[in-house]
């Protein structure tokens, strides 16, 4: 058994596909190099004592009494502790070092680079067997559904999980396949512009969307959004018609961005970012004046295209700039790396 083990997860971009996660649909995201580093050291009991660096907080706990969940950051490791152990994984008393390179509430899944860096370094300090891509993200967003409060899907963590350099991934939320697509940009670039409001999906519309698209299922007797078909849409009551008829369009600008990679053709994927904001605006209505305001500023930079990035209602707006454009201040360039990984052993 080690006595020290360390683990990395990074955060992430989704470059189109935005609340398809949730709805069996398709995203595609990559892996970025900032994340979240969690140090693990075995303690001889069944303690858990948690140090969040940046915060200078400290938690301590017993294994089998995390509960009930204490909300911020603590929520997490306790979450992470508490659903390992419920989905039968091995674990040991432990202290904690939370640190790493992400800002919070950023829109850019510093929520489960903590998660998947947090099981990570619990189960390689317990000399578990690697859990795969699908089990891992399930329990990490088990710990965000029923620790933090919000109903996230599984994009974020099979990012964080499943990055890998130069390359995006087209996951397919149905089939369970994640394929990787290159991400060839010459010299153009994608950054990321903070819009400056903090969110929370827990206290965000976040869930209430997941609400209604699970009506608009139900109204129209289909077990997910994947099935619907455009006929369907003239059946739907507002606003659910728009919520759904963004999912089914935002499907569908995924696999046209694939098609823009694979031609090489950036201002062709700027033009579907462009789209993907304005549906994200219009229809399914997730977007902020703050938001907003960060978009037209990378446009007025000379973006190719923008777009609100995540669940929206705050959080960051992706843009990709061709050779030439100015990045407003603040925009932090973005391109893709390594996925989560054990460090040291
Ligand atoms: C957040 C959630 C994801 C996904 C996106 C929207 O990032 O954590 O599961 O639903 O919003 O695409």
């Amino acid at each position: 058994m080690p006595s020290h083990v360390a683990a990395f997860a990074p955060g992430r971009v989704n470059l189109i596909g935005e609340h398809t996660d949730y709805n069996e649909g398709l995203a595609l995201p990559f892996a970025i190099e900032a994340g979240v580093r969690v140090d693990a050291s075995a303690t001889a009991g069944r303690a858990i004592h948690a140090h969040a660096l940046d915060l200078g907080e400290r938690d301590s706990y017993e294994l089998g009494a995390e509960g009930p969940s204490p909300g911020g950051w603590r929520a997490f490791v306790r979450g992470a502790s508490a659903e390992l152990a419920a989905a039968g994984l091995p674990l040991r008393g432990a202290t904690l070092e939370i640190g790493g390179t992400i800002a919070r509430g950023a829109g850019l899944s510093s929520s489960a680079a903590l998660e998947v860096a947090l099981c990570l370094a619990l189960l390689a300090l317990a000399d578990a067997d690697v859990v795969p891509p699908w089990p891992l993200a399930r329990i990490c967003s088990r710990v965000e559904n029923e620790w933090v409060g919000a109903q996230t899907g599984l994009l974020d963590q099979l990012a964080s999980l499943c990055g890998r350099e130069r390359a995006a991934m087209r996951i397919d939320f149905r089939s369970g396949v994640i394929e990787p697509v290159a991400l060839e940009l010459g010299d153009w670039r994608l950054v990321t512009l903070d819009s400056g409001v903090v969110h929370t999906h827990a206290e965000s519309g976040y869930n209430e969307r997941r609400r209604e698209c699970a009506q608009a299922c139900e109204a129209l007797g289909i077990s997910s959004l994947r099935d619907l078909e455009p006929a369907m849409l003239s059946a739907l009551p507002a606003p659910l018609d728009a919520r759904a008829r963004h999912v089914l369009e935002e499907n569908a600008r995924v696999d046209a961005a694939v098609d823009a990679l694979s031609r090489g053709d950036l201002p062709a994927l700027g033009t579907l970012l462009d789209a993907s904001h304005a549906s994200l605006r219009d229809l399914y209505e997730v977007s902020t004046p703050e938001l907003e305001a960060a978009v037209v500023a990378l446009r007025d930079g000379g973006a190719a295209g923008a777009r609100l990035m995540g669940g929206g209602f705050g959080g960051s707006v992706l843009g990709l700039l061709p050779p030439g454009a100015l990045a407003p201040a603040g925009a932090l360039e973005v391109a893709p790396g390594a996925g989560a990984r054990v460090l040291e052993r």
